[in-house]
């Protein structure tokens, strides 16, 4: 999705915004730009394609500015080009506008607009807000008054950064659903769609929240609401070091993320087992847990990875506390009739903490009474600070767009819950602890998959011509084959889908020839037997198999062409390991084949519209 970085202060901004939109590439993105003001004068430029492409572009300028604002832009409104790339300005260009998030009401003020007699060159909603912001500036003359006017008339969600050429001492920023960050420096402030974008000046940061806009000059920033009454910020301190966003040797980041789940694993479980009481303490959720078990029923509500890691807690929650558990889709959710009582809990699962579709779906939940709580990696994020109470999964930042970390990390928080929660009910001490014993040896189990690394890349190597692939899980791994699948499409673009294995003879099944790879996830667990007839059922009908399979399996292999050995735990925790090799399968083929893995096209990191 789009990102913002923005700079005033005494230091030349152009390096700061070039290397601010580098560390917003993660979140997907086709053209950039950035907009100065120096002196008297203004410059915009702008490309479609990489930030390596403007930082060229820049280099032949000798551009020297204090006060600036860039951009990557995630087409929504108007095709990836120079022109529909931000910022965007006003006829006279001393007006420059930088906007996430949609305006869906922009068809209807350009056409006001036009009528006033402004022209548009771009086709993107943001062009119009700009000289929305415009028109009243020659009412008004005052920056913020003007985009507070502007605001008032917008329907849909933004964070925006505005610079004026006739006031040069502030960029005015507001945000409505698109998150924006003011990064607080020594004599210099910064704005941010992002924290990455600002750590490498400071780790003191301002969360603005929704309907509030601020002024942030070099010194102090004014924040007020969309009503003009100012309002108190606090500020906070982010710990995130750099080397925690670099790639740290590694060709990718995704393969950095894959090799760090043994660290990540274990840092959503720090000091959060209680192993004398065989339970687990969740300071974020402390005063919530009797709520939380004597729920009638819990919701669990994500996108993608997380709605599969959702799904794997489905199966957690329903075996270990005898609470009925539904999961959704946020994007249905939210716009649907869900019918949601007072004593249910929703749990709301987000690597980013700023998905749209999940964030409006707590905010939907919020306004029907019950209790919401948030699962996210990003400390500070809007799911985060909007739920009642939550779990931080702690697995460090994920940059690459394929999420691999955050998913098991998801997993380690859903099963620390389900424990926390069936320990409050039927589940004895005695169970409690052999849980806890399993938990604990998951970081080693990981490291001990990784180590298979190289083998998997030797699989990947035979298959990454394949143009459709199966996977195929029952009971916990099935949703381990829904998200085996997707991060083979996405980072591959080779089709691919999941299914419950048993499924596979109500249609799948049709798709299967010697051509056809089938991933099974067939660990040795309560429907194993199962999952070997839907094995033969393949194999007669000559399909290439690769099975993710447990290490005492030894007869697995005369049934199938490749096998993947992984060490056996609970049930429970199994999709927490079986994940590790299809992230790893998906990563080599989308190398071999030469596709940009850390970008995939299309894609972006954090879906901040809907
Ligand atoms: O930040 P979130 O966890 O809310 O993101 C949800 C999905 O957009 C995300 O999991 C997406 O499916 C990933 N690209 C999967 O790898």
């Amino acid at each position: 999705m789009c990102g913002i970085v923005g700079y005033i202060g005494p230091k030349n901004c152009v390096p700061i915004l070039i290397e601010g939109l580098k560390r917003l590439e993660y979140r997907g993105y086709d053209s950039a730009g950035i907009a100065l003001i120096y002196n008297d004068s203004s410059e915009v430029i702008k490309t479609k394609g990489k930030v390596d492409e403007l930082e060229k572009m820049i280099s032949n300028k000798n551009l020297i500015a204090n006060l600036g604002i860039g951009h990557t832009r995630w087409a929504t409104h108007g095709e990836p080009s120079m022109i529909n790339a931000h910022p965007h300005f006003n006829k006279e260009k001393n007006l420059f506008l930088i906007h996430n998030g949609i305006i869906e009401n922009y068809s209807t003020l350009k056409k006001i607009l036009e009528k006033e007699g402004y022209k548009f060159i771009s086709e993107t909603d943001t062009e119009v807000l700009v000289n929305l912001i415009d028109r009243y500036l020659k009412r008004k003359n005052n920056l913020s008054t003007a985009i507070r006017y502007a605001l008032n008339e917008v329907e849909g969600t933004y964070g925006i950064a505005v610079i004026y050429k006739n006031e040069p001492d502030k960029i005015v920023v507001a945000r409505k659903g698109s998150p924006l960050v003011l990064g607080i420096g020594e004599k210099e402030n910064f704005v941010a769609s992002d924290v990455n974008a600002l750590i490498t000046y400071t780790s003191q940061v301002v969360y603005l929240e929704d309907d509030e806009i601020a002024e942030v000059y070099s010194n102090r920033f004014v924040a007020k609401n969309i009503s003009d009454k100012e309002i108190i910020k606090e500020i906070h301190e982010v710990d995130i070091a750099i080397d925690e966003i670099s790639k740290g040797g590694y060709a990718h980041y995704m393969l950095k993320e894959i090799m760090e789940q043994p660290e990540s694993i274990f840092n959503s479980m720090r000091g959060r087992l209680l192993i004398d009481e065989g339970t687990a303490k969740l300071g974020g959720l402390h005063g919530f847990e009797d709520r939380i078990a004597n729920s009638e029923r819990i919701i669990i509500s994500a996108c993608g990875t997380s709605w599969h890691a959702g799904l794997v807690g489905e199966y957690m929650l329903e075996q270990y506390t005898g609470i009925p558990v539904e999961v959704e889709y946020a994007s249905e959710f939210r716009y649907r009739h869900p019918i949601i009582n007072s004593n249910d809990t929703l749990i709301f699962i987000s690597q980013s903490g700023e998905t749209a579709d999940t964030l409006a779906a707590l905010r939907e939940a919020k306004r029907k009474g019950a209790l919401c709580l948030g699962i996210c990696n990003v400390v500070g994020s809007s799911i985060a600070r909007e739920s009642d109470a939550g779990v931080y999964i702690h697995a460090g930042p994920e940059i690459g767009v394929a999420s691999t970390k955050a998913f098991t990390s998801q997993l380690v928080v859903l099963s620390l819950i389900t424990l926390l929660i069936a320990r409050k009910k039927q589940l004895s001490i005695i169970d409690g602890k052999r849980l806890i014993n399993e938990i604990q040896k998951l970081p080693e189990y990981a490291k001990k998959i990784l180590e298979l690394n190289k083998d998997i890349g030797k699989i990947a190597d035979k298959y990454f011509n394949a143009t459709n692939f199966l996977y195929l899980g029952r009971g916990y791994n099935f949703p381990v084959a829904l998200e085996g699948a997707l991060k083979l499409k996405e980072i591959s673009y080779i089709h691919a889908e999941g299914y419950p294995a048993a499924e596979m003879k109500h249609g799948p099944i049709a798709l299967i020839d010697d051509n056809m790879p089938v991933v099974f996830i067939a660990t040795k667990d309560a429907v194993y037997d199962k999952v070997i007839s839907n094995i033969e059922e393949v194999k007669a009908r000559k399909g290439k198999i690769i099975a993710v399979a447990s290490e005492d399996d030894n007869q697995i292999g005369k049934l199938v062409d490749h096998v993947i050995k992984i060490p056996k735990t609970v049930d429970m925790l199994t999709p927490i390991l079986s994940v590790i090799p299809l992230q790893l399968i998906a990563y080599h083929i989308a190398v071999k084949k030469g596709l940009n893995v850390d970008q995939p096209r299309n894609l972006a990191k954090s879906v901040t519209v809907e």
